[in-house]
């Protein structure tokens, strides 16, 4: 039986954070033996908003060499740099053409995204950052999957690629599979360490808000032991009133694969600091073997061939499948 599909990327406008791996990539990491994954590096993205050229160069590096490191696996799934394959980019351009600006101007992470670039007063909203959902599109469509496992903030994306494709397979003929969002994990956000309401985010400004998967140890132990909780000193779950307290129990739970209840029976009769020792010590033991690789790996030929074999691979499909379109779309000079 051939196995289902899947796409997914990060975008490396930072390093990758504690909220990407137990958001995302230790699914993806856990999908791979069941699913044909095609993961990618999204640095096209990346430029959505204003990027230092040396500190994207040094933050895709760190987030190609963290995929592998957490144990994405180039035999068993297809992982590149999104740029390396050139037909995302162009079937990104034809996307935006079919789609509105209607649909693209109610995407949140755009409101979201352009608001922040116009608070800081040093730059204009870019025009892709606008069309960030087209080319999402594209990734996602170009390889016909049927899941696109993803955290919770990016299901309106994947809204709209889908949007695209039955419109475009009704305009055109059959194009595209229409794919599905899988939001990850009982749909659990990790939260910012130092304001539990808002989504812990590689580009925030605080590092103490957020723990990045190259955090040492002991930075470790003390962001966790700095996080924001409450003064009940009560751990009960409870994200409503207990935001931040609910964020390291979310962690914690993830990490050791039990429940809520699990969790609120592990902590009856005990305090904040043991709530947080127990959390850092969770990350501590996770995170050492994956810096451990990552180490090993970060100058490596070896992983420079994966992505070169990864993108060799994806390049094939892509070609077949913008060929198609173009052909379907009236582009090709000569009808095929
Ligand atoms: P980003 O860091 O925005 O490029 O997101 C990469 C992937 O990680 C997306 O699928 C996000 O939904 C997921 N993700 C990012 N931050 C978090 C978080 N704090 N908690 C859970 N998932 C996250
Ligand atoms: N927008 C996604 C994020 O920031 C990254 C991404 C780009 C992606 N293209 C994709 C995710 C295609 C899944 C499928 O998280």
């Amino acid at each position: 039986m051939t196995k289902k599909k899947m796409v997914s990327g990060i975008t490396p406008s930072g390093t990758m954070t504690l909220g990407n791996y137990l958001g995302v990539v230790k699914q993806w990491v856990e999908f791979q033996n069941e699913y044909d994954m095609y993961i990618f590096i999204a640095n096209l993205h990346a430029i959505t908003m204003p990027q230092d050229k040396e500190k994207l160069r040094k933050n895709l590096k760190e987030v190609s060499t963290l995929y592998f490191a957490c144990g994405m696996d180039a035999n068993k799934s297809t992982i590149f740099l999104q740029s390396d394959v050139m037909e995302h980019a162009q079937l990104g351009w034809i996307m935006n053409t079919q789609s509105t600006m209607g649909e693209l101007s109610r995407m949140t992470q755009f409101k979201d995204k352009s608001a922040k670039v116009e608070s800081s007063g040093k730059e204009s909203i870019p025009a892709g950052l606008f069309t960030y959902p087209t080319l999402m599109a594209a990734d996602i469509l170009m390889y016909d999957v049927d899941f696109v496992p993803v955290g919770v903030d990016q299901k309106q994306h994947i809204e709209i690629a889908r949007d695209i494709a039955i419109r475009m397979n009704n305009k055109f003929g059959d194009l595209f599979t229409i794919p599905e969002a899988l939001i990850t994990k009982n749909n659990i956000k990790i939260m910012d360490l130092q304001d539990p309401t808002k989504k812990m985010s590689k580009s925030s400004t605080n590092p103490k808000a957020i723990i990045t998967m190259l955090d040492k140890p002991e930075e470790i132990r003390s962001k966790i032991k700095a996080a924001v909780t409450d003064s009940e000193n009560l751990i009960k779950y409870d994200f409503e009133n207990k935001p931040g307290v609910t964020n390291l129990m979310n962690i914690y739970m993830i990490l050791k694969g039990i429940t809520k209840e699990q969790a609120e029976a592990h902590w009856n009769n005990k305090n904040y600091k043991d709530l947080k020792d127990d959390v850092a010590e969770a990350i501590v033991e996770m995170i050492t073997p994956i810096q451990n690789r990552y180490n090993e790996l970060y100058n490596s030929k070896e992983m420079e061939q994966w992505l070169e074999d990864g993108a060799n691979k994806a390049r094939k499909i892509a070609y077949k499948k913008l060929q198609k379109v173009q052909n379907n779309m009236g582009l090709n000079y000569k009808r095929k």
